[in-house]
């Protein structure tokens, strides 16, 4: 291991990736690998806080594939960058089990993340799900991250997370950092029809690996300015996710800058905007797909995964016994098996 600071971050492997995830995240994570030391967890045991049918399980499969290989296809380096799968590192769980003790019911039930996630499920809250955040923390802690880059929904269980390690080394001595939280620069992507967040279950998506027409047809349904009927009315340019989008990923100021002045003045058709924006995004994404394809076709997702899952279990494995200690665990299973062991040896030679 290096002497850099450690990024824990991850996903839920709920499928492929879309633009909010690269501004609100991804973006972050590219950015500050080689600075860090970065563990990446793939959070499948999430999924089943409020999926859990056997057809829904089955997906996760596929989606921890597309999890991965987004993230390369993006910009992760996987020679810089451990992945791991959540449930191939039974070990979290009793980490898990540890930390549920030093947190409150009604502290879970202050988060409004939690209550959303049901709601979207149309779930009653599962007892899971309120430990949602709990099993994030130890996902968190037992690489003791120092920075999580994570979308802006998740910055409460950033803050939950610290709040366990402070008690944590409170009540046992120093064992965890606290762990920052940093979102990307659009911490909420705005969704092509307008909807406050982009999102694959509202329909509102550009996926990463959309192709250019796909992109040039949901392009083309953007909600843009409602009240400008006509390409001569001038235009409201603040909020308007055809510009939200121009500022993210067109790397062309100018010509930003010169769609903005027209479309205030009301000398530019929605139509160009658009098809501007088309050509800035698939540009955006071409590099992407290219990546994407390499690695679909060498077939190393699933070894990248699995040498990662086994090279972080050590790091779990290791934490644990360091938390179990701290709390005075270890020496009494110890001196119960020393004194079992005593006692069987005397049996045998009596
Ligand atoms: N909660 C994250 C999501 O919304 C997934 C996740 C699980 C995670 N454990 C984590 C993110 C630890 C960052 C760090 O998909």
């Amino acid at each position: 291991m290096t002497d850099k600071k450690r990024i824990l971050t991850g996903d839920r492997p709920t499928g492929k990736l879309h633009l909010g995830h690269y501004v609100g995240s991804l973006a972050n994570r590219i950015r500050l690998q080689h600075e860090y030391e970065s563990i990446f967890i793939i959070a499948d045991l999430h999924m089943l806080t409020t999926k859990n049918s056997k057809e829904e399980i089955a997906e996760i499969d596929k989606n921890v594939r597309d999890l991965v290989l987004d993230s390369i296809a993006s910009g992760i380096e996987p020679q810089n960058v451990t992945f791991y799968l959540q449930s191939g590192i039974p070990e979290i769980h009793e980490i898990y089990t540890l930390l549920q003790n030093i947190v409150t019911v009604s502290r879970l039930e202050r988060i409004p993340s939690l209550k959303d996630m049901a709601r979207a499920a149309n779930i009653e809250m599962p007892f899971g799900l309120l430990g949602y955040p709990v099993l994030q923390s130890a996902d968190i802690l037992h690489v003791k991250a120092h920075l999580v880059p994570v979308g802006k929904d998740n910055i409460a269980h950033i803050e939950i997370t610290r709040e366990i390690a402070r008690r944590f080394n409170y009540l046992y001595g120093e064992v965890f950092p606290e762990p920052d939280g940093l979102v990307g620069d659009v911490p909420t992507l705005i969704g092509t029809d307008g909807q406050a967040k982009m999102s694959k279950s509202l329909n509102n998506a550009i996926m990463l690996s959309d192709d250019p027409k796909t992109v040039e047809k949901k392009v083309r349904g953007m909600f843009t300015d409602p009240n400008r009927v006509r390409a001569d009315i001038p235009g409201t340019v603040e909020g308007n996710p055809v510009f939200i989008y121009h500022d993210a990923f067109n790397p062309n100021i100018a010509e930003v800058d010169d769609l903005k002045a027209r479309y205030r003045e009301g000398t530019v058709t929605d139509v160009e905007v658009k098809e501007k924006l088309t050509i800035a995004i698939n540009t955006f994404l071409a590099p992407i797909h290219a990546r994407r394809e390499q690695y679909m076709e060498t077939g190393l997702v699933d070894e990248i995964i699995v040498e990662g899952t086994e090279k972080v279990r050590e790091i779990t494995r290791a934490t644990l016994f360091e938390m179990k200690k701290a709390m005075g665990l270890t020496g009494v299973w110890n001196r119960i098996k020393r004194k079992a062991e005593e006692r069987a040896k005397k049996k045998e030679k009596a």
